[in-house]
């Protein structure tokens, strides 16, 4: 595996692989060295905080250094350096590119023009694959699989990355059933909607389907991504999870989000025995070392 830009990167037996990897890596007292010598250059041209901290976190556990920039403040691309050169100079500095940028395809851009291997971090309202990577070693750690599940996907469908990519990763399994809960502007894009092979429904309002679903994945309304603010003034309060609506739900479910979240989950609900996104969050390095694992081929 050289690039990862996309979870159809992904294989149905390397997303199995992934999870049995994560499972011994996070039970590993002293983790091997695979990335001795060798440069990671984090390229985070957008904000970034567990993405960025636990990419980085993972490769030194493995013995790589990093070098490395979050956010274009401080870097040449505020003089104008475009995206090409910027990949260029860091063939020389670096082993691997792990890049997250505001553009759509950035991250496929990279990988042309690269030599070394590039991981997407998230490209615009494109995907985040290794994201999804760590949702659904969430979902396997608390259903010992992922088949046969009742999924409800919330929240801002169009412009979230962590949706497409979690979408298209389920086209790899067998849901029993995906709900696409969202208001009418927000609903998921039809290209993707197009690529899955699984039985799924839109709806708006939760109410008519929240007692079925296993896994409830909630998504930050994406303000930076809207064309317009006054339209994200409009949905930016289009659904909250709270108290009333966990106690709709199912005893065994679960509630993911990839954070940061904003107020799309109340604080009350985290200690509920539903709310798993900060154990997800936890997968985030030993999920990230076993992808570098993948990429270097160990
Ligand atoms: C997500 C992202 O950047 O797409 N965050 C993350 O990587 N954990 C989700 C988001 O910003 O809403």
């Amino acid at each position: 595996m050289k690039d990862i830009i996309s979870v159809y990167d992904f294989s149905k037996s390397d997303f199995d692989e992934l999870f049995e990897l994560t499972d011994k890596l996070r039970n590993m007292p002293i983790f091997p060295k695979i990335l001795k010598e060798k440069t990671v250059a984090l390229a985070f041209f957008e904000p970034s905080t567990r993405t960025y901290l636990s990419f980085n976190k993972a490769a030194i556990n493995l013995g790589a250094s990093t070098i490395g920039f979050s956010g274009e403040e401080g870097t040449s691309i505020a003089k104008g350096e475009n995206l090409a050169d910027t990949i260029r100079m860091l063939n020389n500095y670096a082993d691997m590119i792990v890049i997250r940028h505001k553009f759509d395809g950035a991250a496929k851009f990279a990988s042309e023009i690269s030599e070394i291997p590039v991981i997407n971090a998230g490209d615009g309202k494109h995907e985040h694959p290794t994201q999804t990577v760590i949702d659904f070693y969430t979902i396997y750690r608390n259903f010992k699989n992922i088949d046969g599940l009742t999924f409800g996907l919330m929240g801002d469908l169009r412009y979230a990355r962590v949706v497409n990519s979690f979408l298209r990763a389920l086209t790899r399994f067998k849901p029993k059933k995906v709900y696409l809960i969202s208001p009418p502007q927000l609903s998921a894009r039809k290209e993707i909607l197009e690529e899955l092979n699984y039985p799924y429904r839109e709806v708006i309002d939760y109410n008519e389907v929240i007692e079925e679903i296993d896994v409830l994945y909630v998504t930050r309304i994406q303000k930076e991504r809207f064309p317009d603010e006054s339209e994200y003034e409009k949905v930016k309060e289009s659904y909250v999870v709270d108290m009333n609506l966990v106690s709709k739900m199912r005893k065994d479910a679960i509630i993911l989000h990839a954070l940061p979240r904003v107020n799309e989950i109340s604080r009350e609900v985290d200690k509920t025995p539903q709310a798993k996104y900060f154990e997800q969050a936890s997968y985030a390095v030993p999920v990230r070392m076993a992808i570098f694992h993948k990429i270097v081929g160990e």
